[in-house]
């Protein structure tokens, strides 16, 4: 088996991208859309809500850019090098419209938010630009094109969550899927974007979202991630005010669809998850014992400054929530950014013994990237030299990856249920899938099969990967 090292953000959006959308069979005398994501699971998300609404509207998808009469980059701005890597992508496509002009490409998501009208200026080879709560209005846009105009909606909206709309299942495996079960957010974190790029914070009707769960597991899927950029923030109210849902309700009524339907959701901000959520947790066996509770920093000054609303003390205290009420098991995960304004040597080592503190099993590492706009950029300096942002990012993920291969070694000599989401990527003898605490976990196949839940007796753990066999239980 190949061990796979600890990934960056960054590297695994290298390694999965790029998604692309899977050929339609019956797809004659229809126009051929291909769509590609970058960044989060929303904007993977939103790439299936996008599929599903250009269908209605008489598209087929394929694989092949080549001979697709559409091509959609779904684009993320959470950073710098996010927003290159969809420009060189750009260019890639400069051949084909060169070949083929009548050939449409579309821009979606963060980046088009962000730079709007923009876009059209920068960079020619764009057709239509759509802002991630203008979806609806994808087909007028490509039809405006077909009659010789560019295309732009970036309007941001209060209410907009697409709750009426199947998404389209891309590069399933059949076995989980995301759910969206909010957009925008109301937060200032100093160094993002987000609130920018997507509007405020609304909740999606439960009664919309517990139905598409039911239809997920109808259709043969065992988990879903319920997704949002607060998710303890979830907030939602019948229009006479007679229901009120918060997400630890929301989890519940979703942890009740059925027993055989694992939860799991992102993601939960430190300043909001409450008690409830985690005995809510605890009560329920298929919500999955994971907390993905982003830090930024383990400094309290470097946190102020971020305005992410909590302190060191705060983040600490809801560990320890977490450690009491869901016990030393439950899987943690952390997001951090190094080199933020400012930060001094010593701050950073406040970082650093938070991440010793927590003990996270996984981590998420970036080096602090000014996007413009944004607080951050507008009213503090962006003062620390590259090589030493690089140099703490370096260091985070060197002991990120102690950590991880110290909680990994935890599991080893237990028995775990796993749910198979298919092959090993080494070898078809092997099967790959997660447990509780959202580890890899890969063993020999012998019978079992994708969406499987298995017991695997765990032998062996890397910072990155756990091995076992199947037990009889
Ligand atoms: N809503 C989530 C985060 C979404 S963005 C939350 O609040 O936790 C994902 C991660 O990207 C963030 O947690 C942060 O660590 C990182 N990030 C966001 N803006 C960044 C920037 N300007 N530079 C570097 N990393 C950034
Ligand atoms: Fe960005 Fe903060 Fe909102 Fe997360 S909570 S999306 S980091 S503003
Ligand atoms: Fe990127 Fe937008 Fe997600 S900026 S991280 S795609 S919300």
């Amino acid at each position: 088996m190949r061990e796979l090292e600890i990934l960056t953000e960054e590297d695994k959006e290298a390694l999965e991208l790029p998604r692309t959308s899977v050929e339609q069979e019956n797809a004659v005398g229809k126009r051929k859309l291909y769509i590609e994501s970058y960044g989060c699971q929303m904007n993977f998300s939103d790439s299936e809500i996008v599929t599903s609404i250009l269908q209605e509207g008489g598209y087929a998808t394929t694989s092949n850019f080549e001979t697709a009469d559409v091509i959609l980059l779904n684009t993320c701005a959470i950073r710098e090098n996010a927003e290159q890597k969809v420009r060189n992508r750009l260019k890639n496509f400069n051949y084909l419209k060169k070949k083929r002009p009548e050939m449409v490409v579309g821009v979606l998501g963060c980046m088009a938010e962000r730079l709007k009208t923009k876009f059209l200026e920068e960079e020619k080879i764009v057709d239509v630009v759509a802002g991630p709560d203008a979806y609806r209005d994808l087909p007028n846009l490509l039809n405006e094109v077909e009659d010789g105009h560019k295309a732009i909606n970036v309007f941001l909206s209060k209410e907009e969550t697409y709750a009426d709309i199947t998404p389209v299942r891309l590069n399933s495996n059949g076995v989980t899927a995301f759910v969206s079960i909010m957009r925008g957010c109301d937060n200032m974190c100093s160094f993002c974007v987000v609130p920018f790029t997507r509007g405020r914070e609304r909740s999606r009707d439960p009664q919309s979202i517990l139905k598409e769960c039911q239809d997920l597991l109808d259709t043969g899927y065992k988990e879903v991630t319920l997704l949002g950029q607060n998710v303890d923030s979830y907030k939602w109210a019948s229009e006479d005010g007679s229901e009120n849902v918060n997400f630890a309700q929301l989890l519940e009524k979703v942890a009740l669809v059925s027993p055989e339907l694992r939860i799991r959701f992102s993601t939960s901000h430190p300043k909001d998850i409450t008690d409830e959520v985690l005995y809510t947790m605890k009560k329920y066996e298929n919500i999955c014992k994971y907390i993905h509770l982003p830090a930024q920093s383990g400094n309290s000054r470097i946190l102020k400054l971020m305005n992410r609303t909590y302190d060191r003390e705060w983040y600490i205290n809801r560990i320890d929530a977490i450690r009491n009420i869901l016990g030393e098991d439950c899987g943690i995960s952390q997001d951090i950014i190094t080199g933020f304004c400012t930060e001094t040597e010593e701050e950073h080592q406040d970082t650093l013994s938070l991440m010793e503190y927590v003990k996270y099993d996984y981590g998420y590492m970036f080096a602090y990237s000014e996007r413009p706009g944004t607080p951050a950029a507008k009213k503090l300096v962006d003062d620390i030299p590259e090589e030493v942002k690089k140099r703490r990012l370096t260091e985070v993920i060197d002991l990120q990856m102690r950590l991880s291969f110290e909680r990994n070694n935890r599991h080893v000599g237990k028995i775990e249920k796993v749910l198979v989401e298919g092959f090993s990527k080494r070898s078809d003898d092997y099967l790959q899938g997660r447990n509780d605490q959202n580890k890899v976990v890969v063993f020999p196949k012998h019978h079992y099969k994708k969406g499987d839940y298995v017991m695997v007796k765990i032998n062996e753990a890397s910072a990155a990967t756990l091995k076992g066999e199947a037990v009889n239980s």
